[in-house]
């Protein structure tokens, strides 16, 4: 086999999509790092179909050999080990002169991997489903309470104010609505762009607590301020921060009601990770099932749907807590145990260099 011209090989290399050669014999001759990273089976001198074993490219690859002034594309998925698709690329070397020796190479396979760009289409189009449904609802109990009061209620003011306080309670809940999917585009958007204005974590942690007072004991459950009693300064966005701690002890008081208490703590993080602030909110609560922690920050994903919008909730809170604490360049980590309660911890660099 004829070794790749290291410039060549490398430049190969340096390509983000899989690239394979092969010969006339449609043994492998070359891939580069993205093909091995996608696919570690492949070996060079063993026959491609060994690993890629998608009929539609077998059948492209026969057709470009038979006539390598063809070229071919392609899409095929695989199942195993994890669903996944790609595009590919045929092209036959015909270069006679150059390329006349068996094991010379024969045809170039460019693969894409479409698994990603998928996945976000199909999120793209969930959501746009989503959220006309989230919002249908409450219109068309609106609408439906409007044909009520113009027709058999007309005369029944007992009934009119009844009805009138339901819509002002549906309509609020539209509201609420567009305003977190219009703060979540906004996060959505600015993203990449890390904010940096010093913000004091332990008096966003208290203006919420005092804010969400109200809300905690109406339901009989206490607000508890677990950290040192000292400023914890990090580079961020205060209103944004703001939503993060109110969205999860709302989460905490609404969720977690029946053990009676939640806790906000604030500290820096021990252990070897760069120096980092952990901000955690701890209930008491029933907890969740292992198997809904890591669809919990979808948009919409709600465990008890029900629950959820009994107390006005739209499923996008942890989805709108989750990208502003992705744009302060820190992660959102869930744990929580059936019966037991749960944490929500949002790890924050206190460092402003890794913008
Ligand atoms: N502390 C918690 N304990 C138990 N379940 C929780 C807790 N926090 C969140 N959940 C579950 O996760 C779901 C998603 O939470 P999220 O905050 O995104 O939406 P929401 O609270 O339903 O609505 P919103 O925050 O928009 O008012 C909730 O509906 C609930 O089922
Ligand atoms: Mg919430």
């Amino acid at each position: 086999m004829i070794p790749l011209p290291l410039l060549l090989s490398e430049s190969l290399n340096a390509l983000p999509d899989p690239v394979i050669l092969i010969d006339g014999r449609k043994t492998i001759i070359f891939f580069n790092r993205a093909a091995a990273t996608a696919w570690p089976a492949l070996v060079s001198g063993m026959p491609l179909s060994f690993t890629l074993r998608a009929p539609d490219l077998v059948e492209a690859i026969d057709d470009v050999l038979a006539d390598r002034t063809r070229e071919c594309e392609g899409i095929f998925s695989e199942r195993h080990p994890v669903e996944r698709d790609f595009s590919f690329r045929l092209r036959g070397f015909h270069d006679e002169e150059t390329f006349s020796a068996r094991s010379a190479p024969a045809a170039l396979v460019i693969l894409r991997d479409l698994t990603e760009a998928r996945r976000l289409e199909s999120m793209r189009v969930d959501f746009v489903a989503n959220a006309s449904h989230e919002l249908r609802t409450p219109l068309a109990s609106l609408i439906g309470f409007i044909e009520t009061l113009q027709g058999p209620a007309r005369d029944d003011p007992k009934v009119q104010a009844y009805f009138l306080s339901i819509m002002r309670e549906q309509g609020r809940r539209m509201a609420r609505l567009i305003d977190d999917l219009l703060s979540l585009s906004r996060v959505e958007m600015s993203e990449h762009r890390r904010p940096i204005d010093p913000v004091d974590l332990s008096s966003v942690v208290q203006q919420s607590v005092d804010t969400l007072r109200p809300v905690a004991s109406a339901r009989s459950v206490t607000l508890e301020i677990k950290s040192p009693d000292q400023p914890f300064i990090i580079p961020g966005d205060r209103d944004e921060l703001l939503r993060v701690v109110e969205n999860l002890v709302e989460n905490g008081i609404k969720y977690g009601h029946t053990g009676g208490r939640v806790e906000i703590d604030v500290r820096p993080i021990q252990g070897d990770e760069p120096d980092a602030l952990a901000l955690s909110i701890r209930d008491f609560g029933d907890g969740i099932a292992a198997e809904h922690l890591p669809r919990l920050t979808e948009r919409f994903y709600r465990v008890d749907a029900s629950v959820s919008r009994e107390s006005g909730g739209t499923g996008l809170g942890l989805a709108i807590v989750k990208h502003i604490v992705n744009r302060h360049r820190g992660r959102l980590v869930i744990e929580s145990e059936k019966g037991r309660g749960s944490v929500f911890r949002a790890i924050l660099p206190r460092s402003a260099s890794s913008a």
